[in-house]
């Protein structure tokens, strides 16, 4: 399993997740296996402590998964409730269990077994009065911390993004960072109230709000494995008011989003090592602040 800050991450869209039917998600390095039952996600790993066989190839029986190899069955709490040979349960033979909410068409997953924050499961107030975004996904071969960093790096955008979104931007220290243990906002101008700005809370998710209030660019940055991490992309508008255009808005919004990932994705693969936290050498600048406080938070929500 992957070393990760020990709080709430999305892993996937809600729609990816089906009710009485198991779903094969790889994730945090781990194999899991996820479904939806009475309004409830169950997320576990996808794996029989009998002998090792997938669950998600399994099926489920009144809320219980059924391994597809010898029959064994597990409850909403992953005690195995039903043996056939024995035609009785074993409390001692439980599935590694993950606590996961659905909230904002997400699933969520929160790596502290222990949690019971429930009340805090990171989102953007700003959010709420959009009705509209357009979406889709993408897996970029790198790390989750150099997904992150390259969003919370505005001294790229004159380069990376010099035919686009950094036209005529001046990197300048005129810029106000807010760093706390949940959050690293920056204010592009904070002379000015509407000032765009993006925002990232732990564990993985990241907001810019461009132009004040009409057009959000989201994106969550889930871990695959070491080597790979999926970008679920969200493009919120609320400027259209004729409703059978807006299908078209969104193919739009998406292709202008992919052409600017596109251009940020050949850099940031070509980071090494892989993992930021690593990075000790590398020279960091004023530009760099909520970098740096990324790596110092990361590091210690990881060791919780
Ligand atoms: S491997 Fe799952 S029941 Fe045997
Ligand atoms: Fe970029």
């Amino acid at each position: 399993m992957l070393n990760l800050p020990k709080t709430w991450f999305v892993v996937a869209e809600s729609s990816e997740i089906y009710n009485e039917k198991p779903t094969a998600l790889k994730r945090f390095n781990l194999n899991l296996v996820l479904w939806r039952h009475n309004d409830q996600i169950m997320a576990f790993e996808d794996k029989c402590p009998h002998r090792s066989s997938k669950l998600s190839l399994g099926q489920l029986k009144n809320g219980n998964i059924e391994c597809p190899f010898h029959g064994f069955q597990f409850d909403q709490f992953g005690q195995c409730d039903f043996i056939p040979e024995i035609n009785h349960g074993n409390t001692n033979l439980c599935l590694n269990k993950f606590i996961a909410v659905e909230q904002n068409n997400f699933v969520y997953i929160n790596l502290n077994p222990h949690t019971t924050d429930y009340q805090n499961i990171p989102w953007f107030d700003e959010l709420a009065q959009f009705k509209h975004y357009s979406h889709y996904s993408v897996t970029w071969p790198c790390h989750i911390t150099r997904c992150i960093e390259n969003q919370l790096d505005y001294a790229h955008l004159p380069f990376v993004h010099k035919t686009t979104i950094g036209r005529n931007v001046k990197v300048s220290n005129n810029v106000k960072f807010e760093l706390t243990d949940a959050s690293i906002k920056m204010y592009t101008n904070p002379q000015n109230k509407d000032s765009s700005y993006f925002n990232f809370k732990f564990g993985n998710i990241w907001l810019l709000n461009i132009l004040s209030g009409k057009f959000l660019q989201f994106l969550a940055f889930v871990p695959i494995d070491e080597n790979n991490t999926k970008l679920y992309v969200r493009t919120y508008h609320n400027f259209i008011t004729i409703p059978f255009i807006i299908p078209f808005v969104n193919f739009v919004l998406n292709i202008q989003s992919k052409i600017i990932l596109n251009q940020d994705k050949g850099i940031v693969i070509s980071q090494e090592p892989l993992n930021s936290i690593m990075a000790t050498s590398e020279k960091l600048y004023v530009s760099d602040n909520g970098i740096k406080h990324f790596r110092d938070t990361y590091t210690k929500l990881c060791d919780l």
